[in-house]
Order: C-alpha cells, then sequence, then structure tokens
C-alpha cells in the first residue's frame, strides 16, 4: 500500500435511489385486492409447502415456488417435509461460493454469476431464490461465511448489486439474506445482539442497503436471530422502519424457515410471508398443518375481530402480489436453460478469478504443462465433491471435475500419483464430528510421505471441507486450525519435499502457521463444479491469479476483535452477544490498533508485477476522481485491482466507539493488462463516501479534519 496524497472536504447530504415504481403492475395489485375475500388474503402470506406459498386459483393468480440458493438451484426437496424429492432430473451446475465471486473484486463477474444462476432458476421454474447473502464476516469461525461477500460492507455492497440485477431481469426474485446480524451459527435461532448505531450503520446495513436500493432486491429474508430484544422476522425497527420506509423496499419480507414465532409479530412487525414454521406440513402435524401458521387462521381471526386492521393486511397483500407479478406472472420471464456450456464457461471464469495467489516464494508456481514429469497430488479435497455438504446451500450437481482429474489432464506428460494424507470422516450436517480412527490417520499420512520424497512436486489439496463444524450451516467451527492433522501433514511434505504447493479451500480464514514453510499457496474458497478446472489452469499458468482477499487471514484467533470480551463478545451469555468492538471488524480493526495479520484483506498475488504511475486529481460537484496509471511490468497478461482506502491521518484513541479507522476501502477496479501495456484506471470517490456515522449526533457528517486517500496494488498490513 502505498500513501498517494491527502485531501480534506465536507459535508454533503446521501443520495439515493428509489426502487423502480411499476405503474402497469400497481394498477393489477389494486384491481386484484379488490376482488379478493379475506381469506383469499390471507393465503398469500404463509406456505403451502415447504418452498411454496399459495396464490389465488379463483383469480388466475399463480403461487410462487421458492428455492435456495444462493450457488446453484437446491435439488427438489418434497413438498411437505425437508425430505429429498428423489427426483432424477434436477441435477446442475454448482456456482462457486459468493465468498469467491466477493474475491474476484470483478463486477462484470457478478453479471455473469447472475446472468447465469437466473436461468437455472427460471428453468426449473422457481419465482423466489434464496439469496444471495450480504452478513459481514464479523467471526471467522462462522459456519456461513462461506455463503456471504466478505468483511467489508462496500465490497459486499459493490459486488452483491449485479447479481441481483441480472438475476430479476430474468423474472426470478432474489431473496436477500440474512436480515440481519446473523454473523453466527451457534444459537443462529435465539441470540439477541447489541451493537451500537454507529456498527450498524457503517458495517452492518450498508451492503443490504445498496442491495435493496442499487439492486432494487425484490424480496428480502428476515434472520432467525433478534435485535433490540426482538425477533428479526418481527421487528418493526427494522421491517417497517429500516427496510420499508426508511430505505423504500417495496417488495415482501419472507422468514427465515420458522423465523416467526407470533401472530402479532409478524403481523405489527413487518412480515410478509411466513416460511418452514415449526410444522413439517400436511403430514406430520395435522390434517392441515399450513393453516396452523401464524399468519394464517389465527391472523384471519384477528382480522375479522378488528384486532388487526385491514389495513395491515392489505399491505401485506399488495407486497406478495408485487412479487407475484414481477416473477410467475411476469409476461416477461426467461425459460431460462439447464447445465448449459455457457453456465459451466461461466462457473470457471468465476471460480478462476477468485482463487487468491496468497504466496509465491521462488516463483515456484505456476509449474508449465511440461516442466515435471512426477508430481503428487495429497489430501482428501483433491478427490471429494465440495458442492454437497454445507447445509441449505447444498447442491446435487450433474458434473464436477475434482483438483486430482483435472490436475491429470493438465499435466499429461507427467505420473501424477496420488495419497489421501488424511481423512475427515462422513458430511454429517448439525451433528458432532464423527469419531476419527487414529491409526488410519498414521497410515494415510505416512503413505504420504513416504510418495512425497519420490515426486518432483507435491501439491497438497486440503481446507475446509463443509462437513459439521467445517464451514457449515448450524454449527461454527471449533478450532482456527485446519483439522484431521493437515497444519502437522504440510509442514511434514514440506520436510521431504521443497517444491510443494498448497492449496487450500474455505469460506473462512484459519490458521496458516504453516505456511512459513512453503513456496506456494492458493486459496480457492469453494469453486463449484468446474473447480478441478479452475485450479489446474492456475497451477499450469494457463491462467493468471487475480482474486483477492475479502477477509483478514489473522495469525491467531485471539487477534480477531470478537474474541476480546470473551463470551459476552462471541458466542454471548444467556442469549446476549455484545458487539464491542463496534466498527473494527477485520482490517479496520487490524490496521488501527497495530495487529500484524497473517495475510491481509485485499491482498493476492499474479505471476507478473505491476507498476503505479503518479496519480491525477479531478474534483467535481459530487465526487473526487482520481487517475492512476497502472503498468504490467512482468511478462504475462495479468489483472490488478485498484484499491482505494480513505482514513484518517492519524488515530491516537483506543476507545472502540469513537476512533476511526485508518483506512476503509471506498472504491476499486480491476483492469485486464498484458505485458508491458499501461492504462489509466480512474477510481471515483463520490462525496458521499467520505461521511461517517456519528455515535453523538446519530446522523451522517461530514469528516471532521484531513484525510487520507490511499492507492495500492494491495492492501499490505503496515504494521508488519
Ligand atoms: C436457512 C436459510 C434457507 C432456509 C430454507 C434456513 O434454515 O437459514 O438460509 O434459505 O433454511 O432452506
Amino acid at each position: 500500500m502505498r500513501r498517494l496524497f491527502i485531501l480534506s472536504f465536507f459535508l454533503f447530504s446521501l443520495c439515493c435511489e428509489e426502487a423502480m415504481a411499476q405503474p402497469d403492475v400497481e394498477q393489477r395489485i389494486e384491481e386484484t385486492i379488490a376482488q379478493m375475500t379475506l381469506h383469499e388474503k390471507v393465503q398469500l402470506l404463509h406456505a403451502q409447502g415447504k418452498f411454496s406459498s399459495a396464490g389465488v386459483q379463483r383469480l388466475g393468480i399463480r403461487e410462487l415456488h421458492h428455492s435456495d440458493g444462493p450457488h446453484g438451484v437446491r435439488a427438489e426437496v418434497d413438498w411437505n417435509t425437508w425430505g429429498t424429492a428423489n427426483w432424477t432430473n434436477d441435477s446442475i451446475v454448482a456456482f462457486p461460493s459468493l465468498t469467491c465471486l466477493a474475491a474476484t473484486w470483478n463486477r462484470d463477474l457478478s453479471s455473469l454469476y447472475g446472468h447465469a444462476i437466473g436461468e437455472a432458476f427460471a428453468f426449473r421454474d422457481k419465482h423466489i431464490m434464496l439469496g444471495p447473502g450480504v452478513n459481514i464476516a464479523r467471526m471467522p469461525l462462522c459456519g456461513r461465511n462461506f455463503e456471504y461477500m466478505g468483511e467489508d460492507p462496500y465490497l459486499a455492497g459493490v459486488m452483491v448489486v449485479p447479481y441481483i440485477r441480472e438475476v430479476q431481469k430474468l423474472g426470478v426474485a432474489c431473496c436477500l439474506k440474512h436480515f440481519f446480524l446473523n454473523n453466527q451459527e451457534i444459537n443462529r435461532f435465539g441470540v439477541n445482539v447489541h451493537v451500537s448505531e454507529r456498527a450498524l450503520n457503517e458495517i452492518y446495513l450498508p451492503a443490504f442497503r445498496s442491495a435493496v436500493q442499487q439492486g432494487g432486491v425484490w424480496t428480502v429474508m428476515g434472520a432467525y436471530n433478534k435485535w433490540l430484544g426482538t425477533w428479526c422476522c418481527e421487528n418493526d425497527s427494522l421491517l417497517n422502519g429500516i427496510l420499508k420506509r426508511q430505505w423504500g423496499f417495496d417488495g415482501a419480507v419472507v422468514s427465515d424457515w420458522g423465523g416467526v414465532h407470533s401472530t402479532l409479530g409478524a403481523a405489527f412487525g413487518g412480515m410478509d410471508i411466513e416460511m418452514g414454521t415449526n410444522t413439517d406440513g400436511k403430514t406430520i402435524d395435522r390434517s392441515h398443518g399450513f393453516n396452523s401458521y401464524y399468519l394464517a387462521d389465527a391472523f384471519e381471526s384477528l382480522v375479522r375481530k378488528g384486532e388487526i386492521s385491514e389495513k395491515v393486511l392489505d399491505d401485506k397483500v399488495r407486497r406478495v402480489l408485487r412479487t407475484i407479478f414481477r416473477t410467475s406472472m411476469n409476461p416477461n420471464r426467461a425459460i431460462g436453460k439447464q447445465c448449459s456450456p455457457d453456465h459451466y464457461e461461466a462457473c470457471l471464469r468465476i471460480a478462476e478469478e477468485g482463487i487468491v495467489l496468497m504466496k509465491n516464494d521462488k516463483h515456484l508456481l505456476p509449474l508449465g504443462g511440461n516442466r515435471y514429469r512426477h508430481i503428487l497430488v495429497v489430501g482428501e479435497n483433491a478427490t471429494r465433491s465440495l458442492t454437497e455438504g454445507g447445509g441449505s446451500s447444498e447442491l446435487k450437481t450433474k458434473y464436477d471435475i475434482s483438483p486430482l482429474d483435472a490436475i491429470r489432464d493438465a499435466f499429461p506428460n507427467a505420473k501424477v500419483d496420488y495419497a489421501q494424507g488424511y481423512y475427515s470422516g462422513r458430511p454429517l450436517y448439525g451433528k458432532a464430528q464423527e469419531r476419527l480412527d487414529e491409526s488410519r490417520q498414521d497410515a494415510l499420512r505416512e503413505e504420504a510421505l513416504s510418495k512425497a520424497t519420490e515426486a518432483e512436486v507435491v501439491i497438497f489439496v486440503g481446507g475446509l471441507n463443509k462437513n459439521g463444524f467445517q464451514d457449515c450451516e448450524d454449527s461454527d467451527r471449533k478450532e482456527f486450525a485446519l483439522s484431521f492433522g493437515q497444519p502437522e501433514l504440510i509442514k511434514a511434505l514440506a520436510t521431504r519435499n521443497k517444491n510443494l504447493v498448497v492449496v487450500t479451500f474455505g469460506g473462512n480464514p484459519f490458521d496458516t502457521l504453516w505456511s512459513s514453510s512453503v513456496p506456494s499457496f492458493l486459496h480457492c474458497w469453494y469453486l463449484g463444479s468446474m473447480s478441478g478446472r479452475a485450479i489446474a489452469n492456475l497451477l499450469t499458468g494457463e491462467t493468471n491469479p487475480s482474486g483477492h482477499l475479502p477477509i483478514t487471514f489473522a495469525r491467531r484467533l485471539e487477534d480477531y476483535p470478537c474474541f476480546k470480551g470473551g463470551e459476552r463478545t462471541y458466542p454471548g451469555v444467556d442469549g446476549e452477544v455484545y458487539y464491542d468492538e463496534d466498527i473494527f471488524v477485520g482490517y479496520r480493526y487490524f490496521d488501527t490498533f497495530g495487529v500484524a495479520s497473517a495475510f491481509p484483506f485485499g491482498h493476492g498475488l499474479s505471476y507478473t508485477t505491476f507498476a503505479y504511475g503518479k496519480p491525477s486529481v479531478r474534483v467535481t460537484e459530487d465526487a473526487i476522481d482520481v487517475d492512476v496509471p497502472v503498468t504490467n511490468t512482468g511478462k504475462c497478461g495479468g489483472k490488478e485491482v485498484v484499491q482505494l482506502y480513505v482514513g484518517v491521518a492519524k488515530e491516537k484513541s483506543r476507545d472502540f466507539a469513537h476512533a476511526r479507522p485508518l483506512r476503509e476501502l471506498k472504491a476499486f477496479d480491476k483492469v485486464a493488462l498484458k505485458a508491458g501495456e499501461t492504462k489509466t484506471v480512474t477510481l471515483t470517490l463520490p462525496k458521499h463516501a467520505l461521511q461517517v456515522f456519528s455515535p453523538d449526533s446519530h446522523r451522517w457528517e461530514m469528516r471532521q479534519g484531513k484525510v487520507r486517500i490511499y492507492i495500492g496494488t494491495q492492501h499490505i498490513d503496515v504494521m508488519l
């Protein structure tokens, strides 16, 4: 990171886009409402199946079909239960995880992703895609961080918008989740989050707000947890106050499955479609289980008695009808495609650009297609499908290429040997880890070590794997280190073979102390169906890495600020969790408080090198434009992510509630450069990006004093 210049500015108002109005749809909504009976109206507001809510048959109003999301269309689930429907025509393309998409820092790839996945949802006749998610990665053990877009609200907010727009252009609604403060899986069904107004406004709300106001998202999913002591699915301040009134959201709020707890709460708390409540539908609880939902018979009877006004009911109905007209009854709805070649191509491009080259000492990578004759691949993730597991985002794929198979294809003239090296047990979602057999583990390890001495190069493929407690819904990881003896195995492999490349999967950071003994290290998130091909293309040098971290890899777990307060700050005491670190999440904390990280936010290497020329600044009425020439000074083409951060000149305060971060990401762009080529990148800093939320006045205010602007080839931890 190079500090290039210092500027100061004054207050400007925050601008926001209004949600798009659709006059013809509005007229149809009013005409329909005028013809509906009270009972028909209520029928729209709750599930009629595990993943469906009703329309009005008598009036020709179609029902809604929902499906997870957010990395592909989930395999068909039974109408009434969580059981799989066992269809044979629902195998799909798995796209990379949203953390991988964020790591591309490429808006065009977000559009490509949205278009492809939107087509897949349209083809399967799904009207609501349950995703994407933009919960901030506050806590590095959170089981669902892989489904979100990292630790920075600006990056997540920018990257989510094209995805939503493209999906919705096809007549499929995105359901933005999980609104909000669902930042841990332990006690996700009950925890009450205490967070400052400043952290809400600066960290936890902005990405949701961008998705609503710039992405124009059509539905939003309420989270399971509580805020201000009230369930997020019944939270008047959150759903009616912030989302609907303040942000102008005109779509429907959908509950997370089982997130509603009372009729009055849902009625007055802004909930529009109640899904997944307690009952397992018609098969288990009673003959008409869906009518026992809180927004079903009980709600209807309170409206009939006059205890809930028709105005409250009609507002919900209007929102659901708007969703129906935008999706299942949208005359321009796309037919879509399933498993088409361009979906695989999109998957590959996103996967390749999301992989982060963390380290490449001695330029061991790229390996080239022909340089080595004997390669050893070690590690369970080299053969395991990582599209399975993880919870509701699990996917049934038609085709997956594993790293081992792809490496064999990519090095046709080499002997490619394989040793599993360790095993992790069966994927047990939400259950305790299977007890592992020590002697089997030892034997696998010994086999790998003895083969490592014979090979010219060793490629270790490990990391997390979406088992319970390994990046999986409903559980957080229990340890920061990689499990199943991987750190020890990596270190031992390094002593047997100096040409060691480590390839890891995972939607979260983990302990990388072992990386000091390893020359080359690639981190891959989860890459979907084309996983192996993307990795092989980077290993050979067919593709030059250009991913950058959307999260901070700390040296030690306890360095993350969310662990500073003991159980009070994670996972909470008696169901209450306090975000005492305020806005100091991720790099904002590490930078400002001088804590060295292992691999900082924004980090990512390339097989080429880039040089920055002198920037020039143009100040317009509402923005500051910074032009910076960037040159590819190496021998191969590559892509550079130019990052712009804004920060205080100096921060002396140690008080989390008032201190300002040293740097905050405010603009970026990704540019492709051939060897020797120079391009000028223009980064625009809207003046409202210089505002901060004041804990004293409870308003956004222009920063006082000098402001520093940093532009860099990557976000290097200056304290190292
Ligand atoms: C998850 C949601 C998911 C829903 C339906 C819930 O348990 O939290 O993200 O969309 O189930 O599968």
